[in-house]
């Protein structure tokens, strides 16, 4: 192999990246119905952000053992991806602004309002869109 071909074999590989969609807030193409989490992987208490649909993310969190929501995680700010809720609160990451994670409403910071909230519901162990 000489070295114009070695240099070309790892110019692709690197265009090729890991091959992984790049993920987006938002449901990312999931219809009504469709199963978008699992409830073991909602923290009680807590949340976590998960891949949703071909290529979306969304905040999911649960604040007792059976009520789950969920919100776009993207913050009304600048459109940085929050955080989940530590000790009851939602943050972003960005500029801090606050988020009720039982609402997804504004507690505090620059965001001008809250999260937006997508509809889900719970059908034994799946978490699914509305
Ligand atoms: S981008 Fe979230 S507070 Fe600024």
């Amino acid at each position: 192999m000489d070295r114009r071909t070695l240099l070309c074999g790892l110019l692709a590989l690197t265009a090729c990246g890991t091959g992984t969609a790049a993920r987006r807030p938002g449901l990312g193409g999931a219809r009504p119905g469709d199963r978008l989490a699992g409830l073991a992987d909602v923290p009680v208490g807590s949340g976590a952000l998960l891949d949703v649909g071909t290529d979306g993310q969304l905040l999911f969190v649960r604040p007792d053992a059976d009520v789950v929501r969920a919100f776009d995680p993207t913050c009304p700010h600048q459109g940085t991806v929050v955080n989940p809720p530590v000790k009851g609160v939602i943050v972003c990451p960005t500029h801090r602004s606050e988020f009720d994670p039982a609402t997804g409403g504004r507690l505090a910071g620059l965001a001008p309002r809250g999260l937006t909230e997508v509809p889900v519901t719970v059908a034994g162990d799946d978490v699914r869109l509305a």
